[in-house]
């Protein structure tokens, strides 16, 4: 008997399938008692739930895994029972207990469990985690990751998002450690055995995800500057560099709370720096989890990448508080109102903090980009996708859930004003505060808000795959529009493609923009003031591709150097030219043409938009003759290393973050793609660190200086590796360590490439971060190659490694196998996985297996095209000849 739940509109019932418990127990209260056992690695728990009988049976299931049950019995109208029998089932991951009598309908009961867990290592559960103290020793710590479904790991219970309870946790440690929950503390007593017992107050009712408790030798900062304390943990000495996110937090916590017009409802606000954590950070109400590299900041070792990261996770983090926390999604396949509506809020909240950094300008080449690169897979899925199984829930933490999530937000917010939207949200909040939501509960509130239908202007959007590219042909000032299915492998079937969205066009003239054109047929007509002038999607708000004829292209690229385009609209233009060109509706020398004409451009995010697509065509020609793939280099220093010796590499105080920004991307694409400036400039900075000047090179810089290095030292950067492997094992903080790690595998010399791979599998590296070496050593055609060997010699023990319950192994495989552009590769992808079990990351790869098919067919398409375009323009030479 499964629990289905109602609600789903529209025809599928998105609920069918679903792995939930049997709906005849529902859980009030969970008391729970843990003590983590740092010897034997394990953890001593009782738990005592309270229960509500909803329908008359005999038999309770919860779930658990890993868990092993030492006893159990349930106390029922002042009796009690024990047990019948207790059965696992591995598969479902529930133990059922049976009672001899029927539990009656209406009853509360307490069901009380002592059990043993494991502190694994897998970053999942309730988990150790281990780091070096100042003396060289190395220290364990006790902490949780719970979301999406391994609270059943830590504690057994009733794990779904929809079955929220109070929960009261009490910690046993010894007593100098610090123990930490979602709660404050509301007695700490000393036990006979010199121990102590922690025990925090009762939270509000949440859902199990949310849960946590950390126990480890724990110091901290606080700031007061919000009305109640927050602080930020960390391994001692560490708790210094707590100051920047603790700024941001406690700002950012006061604008949410005016923003949503609900407080913050929990007394207390701790963010804890962790050694050893499968994603970046995790929302748990009151006690938010980080890896070290997303919490602590060193202003004087840090890139402003790295600042800019730590501000945006910090205030997604945040914002769950609210969207996520106290108003949860009923299950799953809503997960992205958490994600997408997290990402939206960090958004809307930089711009407020941070307006020089003109967030949502980013926006469009980094969550926008993303979103329409996934979604143009046939192999994407529908926001609101039915996921069944554990294995399943895992996989859509991705671009889906978070940017084309938040780029949905984006657009009705757009649609609505920003005003109309915060005030839809804030009834929204208000109405389901410690409940849970459908999409349509959002819509709702948002019509509310707006006096208008946005259900059934978004519905399609989050119901529906893909997204689509309109078609835009000319007559005089009739403008002709017609929308299709985008897919990047350009082969929509005509069964793919029925789907009709309802676009908000937005149209751009010299008048202004037109926001009230909504087009939900196949095509549409509409007329312009001026043909001199017009752009569909103004600033990039909307979730489409724009396909003009060459002519108006080019009219574009050449308004785009007047000023009557915006920074969005420029990079879009170039972002829609790019995938046009990939998918072959578009040629690609037409993209080239355009990104030429850019050479004027000043905006970074124009900028690395532009470098973006020259990227793209480089990785896509790969596996192309070395001429082509020189040329194509050579073409992209020359775009860029003028304005890389006009802007020159030296930071100065006032430089805000975009100059900073700007400097760094084009010392960075002129030296890598061979200037003989930048190169030399590199050399000498890297001489001076590798002499032991640890601040020769500027933080910003420091990645591309170490590749540079890597890439032109003698014998393909041989000596260098130990320099930069050095800087990995020495770094002065996580930071530092990790750009070193990123960059190491730049060098192509076949012995580092071996030495940088195996490095990612030794104690040396930690599981969490295994896909930093191998990002460095997949930015090269030879690396791409070594890679795939490596993975399938290493399969055994990555898998080992990375079980497939967390998220990390697909993008490892993705990783792995993304690179190569030929049908033959991608078979041999194929293959090795034929007969293994791709559980919790089939997505991954049937994702990766497409962005291969459809790089394979843009080279069959274009490959002449882009060899006459080179020659054309003096890239190669004219009597040029590829080798068959
Ligand atoms: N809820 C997630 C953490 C998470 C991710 C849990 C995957 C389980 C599986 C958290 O809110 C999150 O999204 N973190 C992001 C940071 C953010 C700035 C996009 C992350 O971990 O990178
Ligand atoms: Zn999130």
């Amino acid at each position: 008997m499964c629990r289905t739940m109602d609600g789903a509109s529209g025809s599928v019932d998105i609920t069918q399938g679903r792995e939930v418990l049997p709906s005849n127990v529902k859980p009030l209260h969970y008391d729970i008692e843990l003590e983590p056992n740092f010897k034997d690695f394990n953890f001593n728990g009782t738990v005592a739930i309270d229960i509500e009988i909803t329908e008359a049976s005999k038999e309770i299931s919860v779930n658990s895994l890993e868990i092993e049950v030492k006893e159990t019995k349930l106390e029922i109208n002042g009796k009690t029972l024990t047990p019948t029998s207790s059965i696992y089932d591995e598969d479902i991951q529930t133990n059922k207990f049976t009672f001899d009598e029927t539990l009656p309908e209406g009853a509360k009961a307490t069901l009380t469990i002592k059990f043993v867990g494991i502190l694994n290592d897998k970053m999942a559960g309730f988990y150790r985690s281990s780091y070096k103290d100042a003396n060289g020793e190395t220290k364990y710590m006790a902490t949780t990751q719970m979301e999406p479904t391994d609270a059943r790991r830590a504690v057994p219970c009733f794990d779904q998002p929809n079955l929220k309870s109070t929960w009261s946790v009490t910690l046993i440690a010894d007593k100098e450690l610090t123990c930490l929950s979602n709660m404050d503390v509301k007695e700490e007593k000393d036990l006979d055995n010199g121990k102590k017992s922690v025990s925090f107050n009762k939270t509000p009712p949440m859902s199990t995800y949310l849960l946590a408790f950390i126990v480890g030798d724990l110091k901290y900062k606080e700031t007061n500057a919000f009305r109640l304390p927050i602080r930020v943990y960390a391994t001692p000495g560490n708790e210094q560099y707590a100051d920047f996110s603790l700024d941001i937090a406690a700002r950012t916590l006061t604008f949410y709370e005016k923003e949503f017009g609900v407080d913050y409802p929990l007394p207390k606000m701790d963010m804890v720096a962790i050694p050893d954590f499968s994603a970046g950070a995790m929302e748990n109400w009151g006690l938010i989890t980080y890896r070290i590299v997303d919490l602590l900041y060193d202003p004087k070792t840090a890139s402003v990448d790295r600042k800019q990261r730590i501000a945006e996770v910090v205030q997604h983090e945040l914002a769950h508080q609210w969207f996520g926390n106290l108003v949860t999604m009923d299950f799953w396949e809503g997960l992205w109102l958490n994600e997408g509506f997290a990402t939206w809020m960090s958004w809307y909240s930089m711009n407020e903090f941070y307006p020089n950094w003109k967030v949502w300008e980013n926006y469009v080449v980094d969550n926008l980009a993303s979103a329409l690169n996934l979604d143009g897979l046939r192999s994407s899925h529908p926001i609101e996708v039915p996921v069944k199984r554990v294995a399943e829930i895992n996989q859509i933490f991705d671009s889906i859930s978070y940017a084309k999530g938040s780029s949905i937000l984006r657009m009705v917010s757009k649609y609505l004003g920003e005003e109309v939207f915060i005030k839809g949200v804030r009834a929204y909040l208000k109405k389901h505060a410690y409940g849970n939501t459908q999409t349509t509960d959002l819509w709702a509130a948002l019509s509310e808000a707006s006096g208008k239908d946005v259900e059934s202007a978004m519905a399609t959007w989050t119901k529906k795959i893909g997204y689509p590219v309109i078609t835009v042909t000319e007559d005089g000032k009739k403008v002709h529009l017609k929308q299709n299915r985008y897919l990047k492998t350009a082969d929509v079937k005509p069964e793919e493609d029925e789907t009709l969205w309802p676009i908000f066009v937005g149209l751009k003239t010299k008048d202004g923009v037109d926001e009230d054109i909504v087009f939900e047929t196949r095509e549409t007509t509409i007329e312009v003031p001026d043909t001199d002038f017009f752009k569909l999607n103004a600033d990039q708000s909307a979730v489409y591709r724009t396909l003009y004829s060459p002519e108006r292209l080019k009219k574009l690229g050449e308004s785009a150097k007047t000023g009557l385009l915006s920074v969005e609209d420029r990079a879009g233009i170039l972002g829609d030219a790019g995938a046009l060109a990939t998918s072959g509706y578009q040629k690609t020398s037409a993209l080239l043409d355009l990104v030429a004409g850019f050479k004027e451009e000043e905006s970074y995010v124009v900028w690395a938009e532009i470098s973006a697509r020259v990227s793209s065509i480089k990785s896509a020609w790969l596996f192309a003759p070395q001429e082509e793939r020189d040329a194509l280099k050579q073409f992209q220093c020359d775009l860029m290393a003028p304005l890389a010796h006009k802007l020159g590499w030296e930071f100065k105080e006032g430089d805000d973050e975009l100059t900073q920004q700007l400097k760094t991307l084009a010392f960075s694409i002129a030296g890598l793609n061979g200037d003989p400036k930048v190169i030399e400039a590199a050399m000498g900075m890297f001489k001076k660190f590798a002499a032991g000047d640890l601040d020769a090179i500027h933080p910003n810089l420091r990645g591309t200086v170490y590749g540079i290095a890597l890439q032109y030292g003698e014998n393909q950067g041989e000596k260098e590796w130990d320099v930069v492997y050095n800087a990995f094992k020495n770094g002065r903080n996580n930071d530092e360590k990790n750009v070193a790690l990123r960059w190491l595998g730049r060098s192509k010399n076949p012995e580092n490439i071996k030495k940088t791979l195996a490095l990612a599998l030794s104690s040396e590296v930690k599981d969490q971060d295994i896909y930093q070496p191998i990002s460095g050593v997949r930015s090269h055609r030879e690396g791409s190659e070594a890679i795939w060997a490596w993975f399938q010699e290493n399969y055994e023990l990555l898998i080992k490694k990375l079980p497939p319950g967390l998220s990390m192994l697909g993008s490892v495989v993705s990783m792995c196998t993304s690179n190569f552009t030929s049908d033959e590769q991608a078979r041999e992808v194929s293959d090795f996985f034929k007969n293994k079990d791709t559980k919790g990351f089939d997505r991954a790869l049937a994702q990766s297996l497409d962005t291969i098919a459809a790089k394979a067919s843009w080279i069959a398409r274009d490959k002449k095209d882009v060899e006459k375009w080179l020659k054309d323009n003096e890239y190669l030479p004219k009597e040029y000849q590829p080798k068959l």
